[in-house]
């Protein structure tokens, strides 16, 4: 591929992903017009998550989680990713219902998310309880595959891998490999038919992408493989892999920081983990939203935490990242990491 044929090829996927993006904010933006958060913030200068929480009763976790999406989405401003302000432009759009023209924010309705769905998201905020996949019904499953599944297929086996040290020689020699998130099984079913002699492992918490993964498995009459319904924490303790993969849902735990405990307890010792992280790191890593996004996509990464992140019981941590001085792959639109498990925190 050429220079410019690559340079025309990332500027149409981007323009693509201003959509999504613009799905995934609307949604937010009716969620803070619903919950009466930007009213809450209008005309009160630069307030924290706590602050906001203090004034509506809303979980400050959530309301952290929201503040930095809003503010990746330049809808918001920040210095800091903690203190958060709305500029009189955005209060007369967000805000002020009773005394602005331009008030916007009530033409947005929650978007395609289905009416209990959107319910249950509002309600999250109120209990700090979150979401699972499966709380959203089995096209949630169906979707996530729909949209990693491409480059799952494309870029794994003849880009990643290689580009991870020593990891196909251990692949080729027979090792054994889980996936923990591993969703619909893409990553494993492609995988275990390149390496034959090698045994996987896929663990998920949602019913429907295991179903799904089974499915697949036997469809491509793989026998080097297996799913369970289980999350992180059910790994076992006996560094026994070779290789774990964690691919778009470190961010998606709601205790991340148990996860990579478990992950590090059950690899073993020099092995490799690797973690394909979101296109920003989430808001659940505590790390600052971008303070000026420009017309990309990283707002929507900014926006996971509050769509699929902090599910599924009250997230307590916003920590635990693999290391971001870990080597990376370089493959367009991946972050991944190849890294040995001292590195994991
Ligand atoms: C965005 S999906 C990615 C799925 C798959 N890895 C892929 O790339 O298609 C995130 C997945 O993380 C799973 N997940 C959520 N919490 C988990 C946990 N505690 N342990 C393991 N997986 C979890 C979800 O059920 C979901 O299938």
């Amino acid at each position: 591929m050429t220079t410019d044929e690559r340079d025309r090829l990332s500027a149409f996927a981007l323009r693509v992903w201003g959509y999504k993006q613009g799905e995934v904010v609307s949604l937010m933006i009716h969620l803070g017009d619903r919950l009466g958060l930007y009213q809450a913030m209008a005309g009160r200068g630069p307030v924290t998550a706590a602050g906001l929480a203090a004034d509506t009763g809303l979980q400050e976790r959530w309301l952290l989680e929201w503040l930095r999406g809003q503010a990746a989405a330049g809808l918001i401003g920040t210095e800091d990713g903690e203190a958060f302000e709305m500029s009189a432009e955005a209060v007369a759009v967000l805000a002020d219902s009773r005394g602005s023209l331009w008030f916007a924010a009530g033409a947005f309705a929650g978007g395609a998310a289905l009416p209990e769905v959107v319910e249950r998201l509002a309600d999250a905020f109120r209990s700090g309880t979150g979401l699972t996949y499966d709380d959203l019904g089995p096209a949630a499953a169906q979707a996530v595959e729909r949209m990693t599944e491409p480059w799952t297929r494309l870029a794994l086996v003849p880009l990643i891998l290689p580009a991870l040290d020593g990891v196909v020689d251990h692949l080729n020699a027979g090792a054994l490999v889980a996936d923990v998130g591993c969703g619909s099984g893409v990553a494993l079913c492609t995988m275990a038919a390149a390496f034959p002699g090698s045994r996987f492992e896929g663990l998920d918490p949602s019913q429907h992408a295991i179903d799904r993964a089974r499915r697949r498995t036997a469809e491509n009459a793989l026998e080097n493989l297996e799913f369970r319904t289980a999350g992180a924490k059910d790994l076992p303790g006996d560094n026994r892999y070779d290789f774990i993969m964690t691919l778009d849902c470190l961010h998606d735990m709601p205790r991340p920081a148990e996860a990579a405990a478990a992950i590090r307890g059950a690899v073993r010792p020099g092995r490799h983990v690797a973690d394909q992280g979101n296109p920003v790191g989430s808001g659940l890593a505590g790390q600052p939203p971008q303070s000026r996004p420009g017309p990309d996509v990283r707002a929507v990464g900014d926006q996971l935490p509050v769509l699929g992140s902090v599910r599924a019981g009250r997230s307590r941590t916003r920590d635990a990242r693999p290391s971001s001085r870990a080597s990376r792959a370089d493959v367009p639109g991946s972050r991944f990491l190849a890294l040995r498990p001292a590195r994991l925190r």
